[in-house]
């Protein structure tokens, strides 16, 4: 007599495993019947207590049936694997048709571009290319550039000192201070160099201004200054003459108008016709057809020997650009206070 009902558990067995929604459940289904206490490992052990004909029917059909359930869990744990498989591909499928995220280069700010193309017109002209620091003292900024304490020039450029107890070691060179030009630098040039040189200077300046569309307290310039035995009026109007034509890609009409530095005697302001109306009169030019672009004059004798050198001997001109102007006359725009806003609006265009 048969002991075990097949059937109701190959049928029931068939059903369970095709309802198994995961591996882990199909696991659980696994161990139900092949497990130590399993359905089949049960019917296999009570095959032992079993004696000949009988043990070798069962035995056979219980085989049958162990086959039969392996190889229907053998069959969905593929299909569940499958299917996982699928799932997670799903999860991180990636649409290679997606525009990608454009990785945004950067580019060079306008006035370091600027910068670039006037010192590369000098350095064709055989200029050296000098640096000076940004805080300096009194002595380089002011009093060896000829601007005496008490003197009225120095209402121009007064400003911005640090704090007193940041006062310099030497005596001589009194307080610190943000540099209001780049003409300190002729100073540190000259005391440490042999002459005959020729040099620009381009650095950052600060002023104490009220700022619009034409004044920032935050701005650059470039000083040039040449110096041999013999430099005169005509060497210094052939180099900005030339430097000019360069710049603006077109022969520049400039005119030397008589002014006043301190450092420089004779002393000249710089103007170009009007590049954006060639001298009709427009906001640019405020109407007057000419624009003042730069300071210049021949070396104070002065500043020689405040550098240690002999005025006898040597001559020389300097001359101070405003870099945020040429930037703007080159680039046509018309507030001095992009440079420095930061808007991408403005330096993507560049
Ligand atoms: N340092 C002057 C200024 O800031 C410009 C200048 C430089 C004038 C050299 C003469 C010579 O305005």
């Amino acid at each position: 007599m048969m002991k075990f009902d097949f059937e109701k558990i190959k049928k029931e067995g068939k059903e369970k495993i095709k309802k198994a929604k995961n591996l882990e459940q199909l696991k659980e289904i696994f161990d139900f019947y092949f497990g130590k206490e399993g359905k089949i490992s049960l019917i296999f052990k009570s095959l032992k207590e079993m004696g000949g004909k009988e043990k070798k029917k069962i035995g056979q059909i219980a085989n049958e049936l162990k086959n039969f359930l392996k190889r229907e869990i053998e069959k969905k744990e593929n299909e569940l694997k499958e299917k996982l498989k699928k799932e997670i591909e799903e999860r991180e499928w990636l649409d290679i048709s997606l525009p990608g995220k454009k990785p945004e280069l950067g580019h060079l700010h306008p006035l370091t571009l600027i910068t670039r193309k006037i010192v590369s017109i000098f350095q064709s002209m055989g200029f050296s290319v000098v640096e000076g620091p940004e805080i300096e003292n009194e002595w380089y900024n002011f009093d060896a550039l000829n601007i005496p304490k008490e003197h009225p020039a120095r209402d121009l450029w007064d400003t911005l000192y640090l704090k007193n107890n940041f006062k310099s070691e030497n005596k001589k060179n009194g307080k610190f201070l943000l540099r209001t030009h780049t003409s300190p630098v002729q100073i540190r040039y000259l005391e440490k160099h042999q002459p005959p040189f020729k040099i620009i200077a381009p650095g950052r300046v600060f002023r104490h201004e009220a700022t619009d569309s034409k004044h920032e307290i935050n701005f650059h310039q470039i000083e040039g200054l040449m110096v041999a035995e013999k430099v005169s009026v005509p060497h210094f109007k052939a180099i900005i003459s030339h430097f000019l034509n360069e710049f603006f890609q077109k022969k520049v009409k400039m005119r030397l108008r008589p002014s006043f530095f301190p450092f420089t005697e004779p002393s000249f302001e710089i103007d170009i016709l009007c590049v954006i109306c060639q001298g009709k009169g427009c906001s640019t030019c405020l109407g007057s057809g000419y624009l003042e672009i730069m300071g210049a004059g021949m070396v104070h004798p002065n500043v020689f020997k405040n550098s240690g050198l002999n005025p006898k001997f040597w001559k020389g001109f300097a001359f101070g650009l405003g870099l945020e102007r040429m930037a703007m006359l080159k680039y046509k725009i018309d507030d001095i206070r992009l440079f420095f806003s930061g808007d991408l609006r403005f330096l993507k265009q560049f």
